[in-house]
């Protein structure tokens, strides 16, 4: 069966708009999908790995190391205006404080990413190292307990 040329198009540009329509936390929620926070984290994990080595590792030129502290806190910026995904286990009249927490508790780890480059910026990897082994892997743990999901502890 041929189809009329408008009509055609019209199918396309409607498949093309639906296709751009879903956001990752619509697939997440509909589909099991990982959230749009899970792939940032995901993100934060590699860089994170990278970065403690090239600080174990460290050369003199600390170009790498500070790619991938620049990524993380681009990431912890994005991070910031997700939600965490445990907001169901939350009674509803405390969702809107534990978002705001949850935004604090990210910045609180940004402010160590930020006192992690000016380490490397100055020369001092080793103290850089100090700050992602002791502050940053706490902020994370923290993070983790308090904002995931019970089941993904
Ligand atoms: C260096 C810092 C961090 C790294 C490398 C990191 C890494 C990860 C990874 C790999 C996951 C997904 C896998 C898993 O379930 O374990 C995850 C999930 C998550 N993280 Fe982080 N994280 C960091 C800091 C934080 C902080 C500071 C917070 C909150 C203040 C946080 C909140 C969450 C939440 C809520 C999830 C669940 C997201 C979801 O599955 O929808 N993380 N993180």
């Amino acid at each position: 069966m041929k189809l009329p040329v408008k009509l055609l198009a019209g199918l396309t540009c409607a498949g093309l708009f639906w296709s751009a329509l879903p956001t990752a936390d619509l697939r997440a929620d509909e589909e099991g999908e990982h959230s749009a926070l899970h792939e940032i984290m995901e993100q934060m994990k590699d860089n994170l790995k990278r970065l403690g080595r090239s600080l174990a590792e460290p050369s003199d030129d600390l170009s790498d190391a500070l790619h991938y502290i620049s990524e993380m806190q681009r990431l912890a910026l994005e991070a910031k205006q997700q939600q965490p995904n445990n907001l169901d286990e939350i009674p509803e009249d405390q969702r809107g404080e534990h978002v705001k927490s949850f935004r604090r508790d990210i910045l609180g780890a940004l402010q160590v990413m930020v006192e992690l480059e000016l380490a490397i910026l100055d020369g001092q990897p080793e103290q850089a190292l100090e700050l992602l082994k002791g502050p940053l892997l706490s902020a994370r743990k923290e993070g983790h307990k308090r904002y995931q999901k019970d089941e993904e502890h």
